[in-house]
């Protein structure tokens, strides 16, 4: 399945591209939002992604926009640092594809069974050897601090127990592990409709690719490549996500909201694409006065 962007109408009216722009989509992903961007005017944008399996389809968007786009591999907050020149507009839309999460050996999702893996950059430490090799209180804090998952510690009991038989190969081994936890075979928490191991996946997933961290770095290194009145747009997914880009942001007398709080998705988005559900889409303007 492709990757369906998210508030995609909502971007486009917030970044407005014009053309001459000089964009950054700094999460590339399926390049929904890239396309519609180029399409939206003659500007240019600068994609990155950390995800090898994406090259494919930006190699397809510079056949058919030549010069206006450029795709840099890698991680964003390693990529903006290194970024020469002055940028008018910058996209945020953190989190995996729906690319990532249907391939079943990539390890993101417990809806398929495939090795734990959970890497976007393909490389680095997996899922697999923090599920295995990291101790009861580390993987306890792991899924408390990443997941906020108040039964942490009996999942990180209930993981080494089962390890001590046999590794833990497969998400769905490790579906059925903390499934077991809550006393209950069903698969979804009383009174609600989330799987009782979203937290936990949520967590590892976190952990393993140190999101939270890539995130206030890029953000904090944005200052020196944007041209006054840029805009910023990031679209977050959770709690801790959004909590880092309010932080930056209200701690940053150099960017001023152009929305008031978040805007998300329709009810008509989100029956047509449930992802949406829980995307918070923010937008500032860069102000580089000396204050
Ligand atoms: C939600 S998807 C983006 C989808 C995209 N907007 C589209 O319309 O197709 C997020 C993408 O960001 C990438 N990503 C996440 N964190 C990253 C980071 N720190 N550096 C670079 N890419 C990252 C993921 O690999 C994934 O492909």
């Amino acid at each position: 399945m492709n990757h369906i962007p998210v508030l995609l109408d909502e971007v486009l009216k917030m970044l407005n591209p014009m053309d001459g722009d000089k964009i950054i989509d700094a999460t590339f992903g399926y390049g929904g939002h890239t396309e519609a961007i180029l399409k939206a005017s003659k500007c240019f944008v600068t994609a990155i992604d950390r995800d090898p399996t994406v090259k494919s389809r930006a190699n397809d968007l510079k056949r058919v926009y030549g010069e206006r786009f450029s795709f840099v591999p890698g991680k964003f907050a390693d990529i903006i640092a290194t970024l020469n020149g002055q940028y008018d507009k910058v996209l945020f839309d953190f989190g995996v594809s729906s690319m990532q999460l249907d391939v079943a050996e990539r390890g993101f999702s417990f809806s398929k069974d495939g090795t734990l893996d959970m890497r976007m950059s393909c490389e680095g430490i997996s899922a697999y050897e923090v599920i295995n090799t990291y101790s009861e209180t580390d993987l306890a804090e792991i899924i408390y601090n990443y997941g906020n998952e108040v039964h942490s510690r009996k999942i990180a009991k209930a993981i080494i127990e089962s390890r001590n038989n046999n590794k833990i190969e497969t998400t769905l081994q490790l579906h059925e592990i903390i499934t077991s936890v809550f006393g209950y075979s069903k698969k979804h928490r009383k009174h609600s409709d989330i799987d009782v191991a979203t937290k936990t996946f949520q967590a590892i997933r976190i952990y393993v690719n140190d999101e939270l961290r890539e995130i206030d770095t890029a953000l904090h290194n944005l200052t020196k490549i944007l041209n006054g009145n840029a805009i910023i747009a990031t679209i977050t997914f959770h709690a801790l996500e959004d909590r880092i880009v309010k932080y930056w942001a209200s701690s940053n007398a150099h960017f001023k909201p152009i929305v008031d709080g978040v805007i998300t998705a329709s009810a008509e988005e989100i029956k047509r694409n449930p992802r949406s559900r829980s995307a918070k889409l923010r937008g500032f303007i860069f102000n580089n006065t000396k204050l």
